[in-house]
Parts: structure tokens; C-alpha cells; sequence
């Protein structure tokens, strides 16, 4: 798994975007998780937490792995290492994948007009990676 797959100019954008939501982390969180349960209801059972804590969670682990976009090393430990964390739940790639959608909906959802065709290229390919990476076991 390279973090080639999302280009250098990929990277400013998420960067960029990501610092105008993680002003509102808490809106953010509750517009992703609305929207997981709404595509993937059978998600909703996993969760027997508080679910604004959870959402500070996810919305911190995000701000981890953007900043550290510029050095794969450890963003990849990092994804791995939430992985293996969620190893329990028994979740797959299309699990994954159906929270970097819901995660995309919240991000259109608040940057609004400031959400592009680019932006969304981007955020794909960057959800994408976190998929892969944490379904990659740690060696
Ligand atoms: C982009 C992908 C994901 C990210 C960044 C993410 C992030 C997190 C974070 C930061 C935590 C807090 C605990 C920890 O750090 O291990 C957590 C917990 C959890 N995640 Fe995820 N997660 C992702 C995908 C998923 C998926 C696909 C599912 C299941 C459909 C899931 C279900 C859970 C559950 C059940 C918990 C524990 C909640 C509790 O405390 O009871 N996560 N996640």
C-alpha cells in the first residue's frame, strides 16, 4: 500500500479542506454517522457507546492521518494499528468503504459550495487508502 495513490496536489486539497470542516467536528461527525446508519443500518448495532464521544474520535483519528499524508510511514502504522483495533467487529472492505461515502456526504455537506468534482477525487482516493491499509494485516 503506497500513499502515491493520492497525488501530491491530492493532499493539499484534503489538507486545505479538511482544516475548514475540523471547525465544526461535532456537526461533521453527526452528518457521517446519520448517514452510515441510514445506508448501512446493520452498522448501527456495533455501536454501544456515546455517540458524540465516537464522533470526536473518528473526527481526531482523521485529523491524525491528514497531517500525516507527508509521511506514510507512519500514517500507515497508524491505519493498521486502528485496524487491527477493529479486527473485532469482523468488518470488511465494503464496510469501510461505505463509511468513507457516508464521511464524503458530511464533507459536501458542510463545505457546501466548496465541495468540488476535485475535492471529491480526492477524499476517494484518501478513503480509499484508509480502506485498504486497515484491512491489510500488520506484519
Ligand atoms: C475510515 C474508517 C474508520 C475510521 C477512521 C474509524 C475510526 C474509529 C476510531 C478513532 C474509534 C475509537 C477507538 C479506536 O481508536 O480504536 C473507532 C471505534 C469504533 N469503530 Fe471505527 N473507524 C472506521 C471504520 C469503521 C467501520 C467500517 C466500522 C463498522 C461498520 C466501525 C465501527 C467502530 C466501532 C463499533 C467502534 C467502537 C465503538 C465503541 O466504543 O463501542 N469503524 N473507530
Amino acid at each position: 500500500m503506497k500513499t502515491s495513490s493520492i497525488s501530491p496536489i491530492q493532499r493539499v486539497l484534503i489538507r486545505r479542506s479538511f482544516r475548514k470542516v475540523a471547525r465544526h467536528p461535532d456537526l461533521v461527525a453527526e452528518l457521517l454517522y446519520n448517514r452510515l446508519f441510514e445506508i448501512a443500518p446493520a452498522c448501527k448495532m456495533l455501536f454501544a457507546c456515546d455517540m458524540q464521544q465516537q464522533g470526536r474520535k473518528f473526527i481526531q483519528f482523521l485529523a491524525i492521518s491528514v497531517v500525516s499524508l507527508d509521511t506514510p510511514e507512519i500514517l500507515i502504522r497508524a491505519i493498521q494499528e486502528l485496524g487491527q483495533r477493529h479486527s473485532r467487529y469482523a468488518i470488511t472492505m465494503a464496510d469501510y468503504q461505505q463509511v468513507g461515502e457516508a464521511l464524503r456526504y458530511a464533507l459536501e455537506q458542510t463545505l457546501s459550495e466548496d465541495w468540488t468534482p476535485e475535492l471529491n477525487q480526492a477524499w476517494t482516493a484518501f478513503c480509499d487508502f484508509i480502506a485498504q491499509t486497515a484491512v491489510m494485516p500488520i506484519n
